[in-house]
């Protein structure tokens, strides 16, 4: 069994307190991670801070060139990376497969826009004084990176911040380590200083304390729970720090009477079944209008059942959840909807494949009181309420607190930009189920966060600007 480390100012270190990792899909242990605890963390605080200096010292061509080297390691070990995801998170070899492009696609994309960094010369009022901003990075990154992209979320702050010029501590999942451990090996390789990346690991609540409170720490960036990300930003008040949060959705996702029923449900499927539902933007409430109901569950019931749950490794379409806790969710969001009156189209239940295997379901007759409609289910539960009119749908999709993604399908251009418009969440994707790429804003309105990741607003998350009023007499 193959033990995991903490990568502090280049090496690894070693600790007496082990956690076993174990596949989701059988519960084995697949290795065992040291917890380096509060001591580890400030160590690599202090490594981040020491080697700072050089790393934003030095041109943003040298940075680019290296995290380009980091890209193209990171696709030449495709391949066992994938495996390492579908392992630890339980996700289909496939879509393993698609993350580590995905992730990847960060890497190279800050390494290009950070050699497009640069300030503004103003025509200044006094002819004697120039005046002018310039970007500088912000300083030592704590990144708290969840389970369910293992690598994507750890390239889309750590190759931001470092483009810029910042060092970074990040903290994986202790639930999906490896991967995190395997791109620090690959980093190493492609040339990045010690220090400059950190990997601690171990308990999450230790751990994110030292990263959230410590003075050397400049900026936060965090993706998980609302609730965890409200704690790290109370945390962070104390000594003013930045932060960017990723939080939880409860995404709608709209068929209205004029869509391509077929595009909406495999729109659907694209959504709500990336790794079996645990995606912060999957469809998380499903409004059908009422004349196409019929139709459009009919179609949605044939194509779920023809979808083969299973390992991840053995060419699956959903996988298992990550832990117990999951399934328990689950379990009381169903229970609660039959009970307040919601009719069971499909699934209900955990799969015969294993214990943390859930049946896709399909539960209509949802309404604004159930926990369905009121929280994420992070799981393949598709919750179906009937809707009338535009106006009392739009109102029933912002009656969440949250707002990161939302989806609708329509062919009626004045009804498109009107329903873009009203949507309050960050995301919105029209006739399409799929939404994230290197390129787009992602981040969310209300209780879903703060900041945006990807695009050119990935990399100003970590920088400052400063003006420089220069008198020249
Ligand atoms: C997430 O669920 O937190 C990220 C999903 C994505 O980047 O597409």
């Amino acid at each position: 069994m193959k033990d995991y480390h903490s990568l502090i100012a280049g090496n690894w270190v070693k600790s007496s307190k082990k956690l076993p990792i174990e596949n989701p899909a059988n519960q084995k242990i697949i290795g065992y991670l040291y917890d380096v605890g509060s001591q580890g963390a400030k160590k690599a605080i202090e490594a981040a801070h020491n080697a700072f200096p050089n790393w934003s010292g030095n041109t943003a061509k040298y940075r680019s060139d290296i995290l380009k080297k980091w890209y193209s390691l990171i696709k030449k070990n495709k391949k066992e990376i994938s495996k390492i995801i579908t392992l630890e998170s339980g996700k289909p070899l496939k879509e393993s497969e698609a993350e580590v492009e995905y992730g990847a696609s960060f890497i190279e994309w800050f390494a290009e826009q950070s050699l497009r960094v640069s300030g503004e010369i103003f025509n200044s009022p006094d002819i004697k004084k120039k005046m002018m901003t310039i970007k500088q990075p912000i300083g030592v990154v704590s990144a708290i990176t969840p389970w369910n992209f293992p690598l994507a979320m750890v390239t889309r702050k750590t190759s931001a911040a470092m483009a810029c010029g910042c060092t970074v501590v990040l903290k994986p999942s202790e639930l999906t380590p490896i991967t995190s451990i395997k791109l620090a090996e690959l980093a190493l390789k492609a040339g990045v200083p010690p220090g400059v990346l950190n990997v601690v690991n171990g308990n999450p609540k230790i751990i994110g304390k030292s990263l959230s409170t410590h003075p050397l720490v400049k900026k936060i960036t965090f993706t998980g729970s609302t609730l965890v990300g409200k704690l790290l930003m109370r945390n962070a008040s104390n000594t003013v720090k930045s932060v960017s949060l990723e939080l939880g959705g409860n995404a709608p996702f709209v068929v209205f009477d004029d869509s391509n029923l077929e595009n909406a449900v495999n729109g659907l499927i694209d959504s709500k079944f990336r790794n079996a539902g645990q995606t912060c933007i999957s469809a998380n409430r499903v409004f059908v209008q009422e004349s196409v109901e019929k139709k459009f569950l009919d179609l949605l019931v044939n194509k779920i059942e023809s979808l083969k749950i299973g390992d991840g490794m053995k060419n699956s379409d959903i996988g298992p959840l990550i832990n117990t806790k999951a399934i328990l969710k689950l379990k009381s969001h169903i229970k609660d909807a039959l009970k307040k009156g919601a009719n069971l189209l499909c699934g209900g239940s955990v799969s015969t494949v294993g214990e943390l295997f859930f049946q896709p379901t399909i539960l209509s007759n949802v309404t604004s009181k159930m926990m369905a409609f009121n929280n994420e289910n992070f799981g393949p539960l598709v919750p179906i309420i009937t809707f009338k009119k535009d106006e009392s749908l739009i109102k029933m999709c912002n009656d969440t607190s949250y707002g990161l993604a939302a989806y609708f399908y329509s062919q009626n251009s004045k009804r498109i930009w009107n329903i873009s418009e009203k949507l309050e969440f960050g995301m919105v994707g029209v006739n399409t189920g799929k939404i994230s790429t290197y390129l787009n804003p992602f981040g969310g309105f209300k209780e879903s966060g703060i900041g945006r990741e990807g695009s050119t607003d990935g990399l100003e998350a970590f920088l400052e600007k400063k003006y420089i009023s220069w008198d020249q007499n």
